[in-house]
């Protein structure tokens, strides 16, 4: 290998090398054989270069035995290619080398999918990462993910922030999801958990004093994983202290139009703020996508006197909505078209979809007998609709509404063809409830999580544990949404004792409950806590929209599967009995359905 070092890359090469002798390292991404010569094109992070081998050469017998994946080493001289060879959609197109000399590094085996072939499985993919990390698009995905990092210290070091990092082996940090546990050696019987967000130490720092912390925090969470979900993730994780709302939102609104300068090109703007009550109401969820209008349309009251009793139950009912959209230019859907919405809708729990269709010369719709020509092209009309248009409508209970309502608005903004996807849409979004009732356990949980402060008109309700008014608080909590995602949340925290107390009372956690999992942080608040704040982002899900993919595993190096799975390492994987002896742990049955 001495008498070989890589002078450049393979994207570095252009026509003023010309004549250069240079030495190459890479893969083989190609390999032609034109009888007399022999074209490779060879890769690494940074492109291709063409390498052209006269095989008859002594020197390059053995470039005929080169393969697909194999890593060479060469050497040879840059030379430019005659106008018409020129490809002008490679980055060293206008050059190739000349090879004088060729080693093979490393022999590879046949791979199990062609880099190139995009309808490999994820099984597939996953289970050979390696090579799926070799993809260009992979490449620069941690590439942009590198940068995104990368900026976001080089922002926050520049405002005072300290990185500090906190511990992995831990305890509870109730996010809302399962904890990961490890058992503990030198504790049999007891168990560390991992971090579901750095949530109680960040508050501890504010406490210790150092004002404005950040940290990119690796988070653990055992919950049902989608798209944009892994069970271990990152956050930017920050907190301030002396700050109220505005000063956190600032900070993270700048700290937003930098990244997008910088690695997106794009201005944000200001990013407009709307509170949880006006997102639901206009678009049925609490994460938006704002780069489409169709906005919902309440008709709840339109309806309360119609003969149609499915409406008008609904419509009288204490806690039913009916919420619509206005389809534009759509009254030629077919029926099987509108089947498909009727499916889009159920799966967030409705019952069924009304449509209205306003045709140039033509009414109809499935409640015509309820609704006269006339009475359609009313409540067409007062949704903001026109001759032209397709009205769709869901009733009942207000959450089941705003679900099937969301996912339809969704859909259709998709199938449309509505999403302005050259431009990302932010929004805040404010004034979470506080609370949250969990029918099945019969009990009120914390919306965020439980250390987030009440706005201070709600306060006394708090204090003096006035449930009846529990569905009217409002927390200062905020997201940040982007393009429907929530890429980041955070809120004011509780800062006395007094008030974390009534919310864990609130919650049913008892005072025994509540010192056994959160004692030392109950005391801790009892020794001089500054007003503070905070938020994380989910950086993974930032990256997501940075690197143009929806799905969150083509911007982690080495993620999971949907079932939580590591498919090349193989993990989670049973251990030796003699392992577990050690901890002091059994198991009762070992499971083998992974994937
Ligand atoms: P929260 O639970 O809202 O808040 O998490 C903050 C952000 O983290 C991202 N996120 C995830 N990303 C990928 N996979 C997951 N399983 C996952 N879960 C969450 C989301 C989310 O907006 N301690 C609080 C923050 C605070 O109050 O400061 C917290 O963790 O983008
Ligand atoms: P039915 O009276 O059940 O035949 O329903 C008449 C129409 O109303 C059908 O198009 C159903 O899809 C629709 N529908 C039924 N229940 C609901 C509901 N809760 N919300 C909206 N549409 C409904």
């Amino acid at each position: 290998m001495s008498e070989y070092k890589r002078s450049h890359n393979c994207g570095d090469l252009n026509a003023k090398d010309d004549g250069q002798e240079v030495c190459l390292m890479g893969w083989v991404d190609t390999r032609r054989d034109h009888g007399g010569l022999i074209f490779v094109d060879l890769r690494d992070r940074y492109g291709l270069t063409q390498i052209v081998f006269n095989p008859n050469q002594d020197s390059l017998h053995v470039a005929k035995d080169l393969r697909s994946e194999y890593v060479v080493a060469i050497k040879g001289q840059v030379r430019k290619r005659p106008d018409a060879m020129v490809n002008k959609k490679m980055q060293t197109g206008e050059i190739e080398v000349e090879a004088s000399e060729c080693k093979i590094l490393s022999a590879a085996k046949t791979p199990p999918f062609q880099l190139d072939d995009d309808n490999v499985t994820e099984a597939l993919r996953l289970k050979y990462r390696y090579l799926d990390l070799r993809r260009p698009k992979m490449q620069k995905n941690l590439q942009v993910r590198h940068l995104l990092t990368n900026h976001i210290r080089q922002f926050l070091n520049t405002q005072d922030f300290l990185e500090i990092e906190t511990p992995i082996l831990y305890k509870s940090t109730p996010e809302g999801a399962r904890d990961y546990l490890v058992p503990s050696r030198v504790h049999p019987g007891s168990f560390y958990a991992l971090p579901q967000s750095p949530q109680t130490l960040k508050q501890l720092l504010m406490i210790s004093g150092y004002d404005k912390y950040y940290q990119i925090a690796r988070c653990f969470r055992d919950e049902d994983l989608r798209a944009e979900r892994q069970p271990e993730f990152t956050q930017l994780d920050l907190e301030m202290s002396f700050v109220d709302i505005e000063e956190v939102k600032e900070l993270n609104q700048r700290l937003v139009s930098y990244l997008w300068k910088e690695l997106r090109g794009q201005d944000v703007g200001t990013i407009p703020t709307i509170t949880y009550d006006e997102a639901m109401n206009r678009y049925g969820n609490d994460k938006p996508d704002l780069r489409f209008g169709m906005e919902l349309q309440d008709i709840t009251d339109m309806m309360k006197s119609s003969s149609f009793k499915v409406f008008s139950d609904v419509a009288n009912r204490e806690g039913g909505a009916i919420k619509g959209l206005i389809c534009p230019n759509a009254s030629d859907f077919s029926r099987g078209k509108i089947d498909k919405l009727m499916n889009v809708v159920k799966k967030g729990g409705a019952k069924g979809l009304v449509w209205l269709k306003w045709e140039k010369d033509k009414i109809s719709s499935p409640v015509s007998k309820f609704f006269d020509d006339a009475s359609i092209k009313d409540i067409i009309t007062k949704m903001g609709g026109k001759e032209g248009d397709i009205a769709f409508i869901v009733a009942d209970d207000w959450g089941i509404t705003c679900a099937s309502m969301a996912a339809l608005r969704l859909h259709l903004g998709e199938e449309l063809n509505l999403i302005d996807t050259s431009k990302d849409a932010f929004t805040w979004v404010t004034d979470f409830p506080l609370f949250d009732y969990d029918p099945n356990e019969k009990r009120w949980i914390a919306m965020h999580h439980p250390f987030t402060a009440v706005k201070e008109e709600f306060l006394e309700d708090m204090l003096n544990d006035r449930e009846e008014n529990f569905p009217n608080l409002r927390a200062k909590a905020y997201d940040l949404v982007c393009n429907g995602y929530e890429i980041a949340g955070g809120s004011i925290r509780i800062h006395q004792n007094e008030v974390q107390a009534a919310m864990f009372r609130a919650l049913r956690i008892s005072e025994e409950e509540a010192k056994q999992r959160f004692g030392f942080f109950l005391e801790a608040l009892h020794y001089g806590t500054p007003p503070h704040g905070g938020i994380a982002w989910g950086l993974d899900r930032v990256a997501m929209i940075l690197c143009d993919t929806d799905a969150i595993r083509d911007v982690i190096a080495f993620p999971k599967t949907a079932k939580a799975y590591d498919a090349m390492s193989e993990s989670p994987a049973p251990v030796d009995r003699a392992q577990l002896l050690e901890l002091g742990i059994t198991t009762l049955k070992s499971q083998t359905n992974k994937t």
